[in-house]
């Protein structure tokens, strides 16, 4: 991936409309750079916008635009189903763990994805699909096959293309709170939740394991044998030493996998991201981006801001009321502009008509960037753009040390 290029803003302004604009004419402008289009807004509407069905599948625009409204629950599924069941059949196959169900539902319940934020689902799903070199890869290419330009639905699934791989990714964020939950989950809320999971199991390892040094008797197999407790254990759940220590080193890889996506993603999202704001020339969305800006810049650059729904010039005199707009609006263009004196501000007409459909889309698209060369609407700042390698020996759980101890448990 070449670009990752956020919005984000207040509700209303016309995030969805310029993300969708700047898709459109980079599409246009850039035939040999496959663009995906991404809503992460959870009331959707580029069906609306492109006045065509675009929903959890990658749907083709144009010959090298694609667009898709994922379903969170779905890529929620995929990262935490495997885990959980395994986790489960571990926690059930123990003695001790098998006296404390309250445990056990606590860790399956926690990676169910019904009971996962809706913002860190999103998160996995942005994780997900900005990973790696073929972005879609993680989310199960043979899964994902769109239905191509002249395809149906009747058109059988092995006929159809499958999803490339894509250089820019624009993406059209839900308003602040929710945006910075975005960022926040692959840096924070995933590593936490697995730092969460890791800490319930090796510290039930490590009380089994003191336990079982301090008494003898306190081995449960001792109690169960004396009739002080049942062994509740279902029979499928009876796994010997190497079942166990084998699901457990499962457990810790995927954990470990999950880990380093996570970083990953952050140097992917640092290295070629771009957040752009959106607002309107008045005090509540000037105020929101005021408080975005700061909110975001931990996570990502920052590069220009947009002034939607401008009045046009020529509409001046024409009636009282309408001048008053323009003074109103004139006044925030002005303080928008000293306040992000070190961004790209770009500025673009409140059109006549709503900005839908491909043309009225592109129509916008040239209202924001006239004549500007596609470098500079790409990198605005022509900031220098690096993807990283991530580096992988990079352990801040120390997941090697906790798989000794259950190497050795
Ligand atoms: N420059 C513009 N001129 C006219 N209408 C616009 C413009 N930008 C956005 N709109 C309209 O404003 C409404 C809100 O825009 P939308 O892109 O959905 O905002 P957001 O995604 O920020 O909630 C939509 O009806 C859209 O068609
Ligand atoms: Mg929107």
């Amino acid at each position: 991936m070449e670009n990752l290029i956020v919005f984000g803003g207040k509700g209303g302004v016309g995030k969805s409309s310029i993300s969708a604009a700047t898709a459109v004419y980079l599409a246009d402008q850039l035939k040999n750079k496959k663009i995906l289009l991404i809503s992460f807004d959870i009331a959707h509407n580029l069906s609306d916008l492109f006045d065509k069905k675009i929903g959890n599948d990658v749907t083709q625009i144009t010959d090298n635009l694609f667009a898709i409204e994922p379903d969170p629950d779905k890529y929620a599924e995929r990262y935490t189903g495997e885990l959980a069941k395994k986790a489960r059949i571990l926690i059930k196959s123990s003695k001790v763990i098998s006296m404390i169900p309250d445990l056990e539902v606590i860790i399956t319940d926690s990676l169910q994805s019904k009971n996962i934020p809706l913002a860190m689902k999103n998160s996995l799903f942005f994780q997900s699909i900005i990973d790696a070199e073929n972005p879609m890869a993680d989310i199960g290419e043979k899964e994902m096959k769109y239905k191509g330009i002249n395809q149906d639905d009747s058109t059988p699934i092995e006929d159809r293309k499958k999803i490339p791989a894509f250089d820019i990714l624009v993406c059209d964020f839900p308003p602040t709170g929710n945006m910075i939950a975005l960022f926040e989950v692959p840096q924070d809320n995933a590593q936490r939740s697995m730092k969460f999971s890791l800490r319930v199991m090796s510290s039930v390892q490590n009380s089994f394991n003191s336990i079982k040094k301090l008494t003898k008797w306190a081995k449960p197999a001792a109690w169960m044998a004396k009739g002080i407790i049942k062994d509740e254990r279902n029979d499928d759940y009876k796994l010997d030493k190497e079942e166990k220590k084998n699901l457990a080193q499962d457990i810790l890889d995927i954990l470990h996998d999950m880990e380093q996506r996570s970083s990953r993603i952050s140097s992917i999202i640092k290295g070629v991201g771009s957040l752009r704001l959106v607002s309107i020339a008045e005090k509540p969305s000037f105020e929101e981006v005021k408080r975005a800006k700061k909110m975001s810049e931990p996570y990502i650059s920052i590069d220009s801001l947009h002034i939607n729904r401008l009045i046009p010039e020529n509409e001046r005199g024409r009636s009282k009321y309408l001048d008053n707009l323009y003074g109103y609006q004139e006044k925030y263009q002005k303080l928008i502009h000293n306040e992000f004196s070190d961004l790209k501000i770009w500025e673009s007409q409140l059109l006549d008509h709503p900005p839908i459909g491909y043309n009225g889309l592109m129509e916008l698209a040239k209202n924001i960037y006239n004549d500007t060369p596609i470098a500079d609407i790409l990198n605005p700042l022509h900031r220098f753009l690096i993807n990283p390698e991530a580096n992988f020996d990079e352990n801040p759980y120390q997941i090697k040390k906790i798989r000794k101890n259950w190497e050795n448990a």
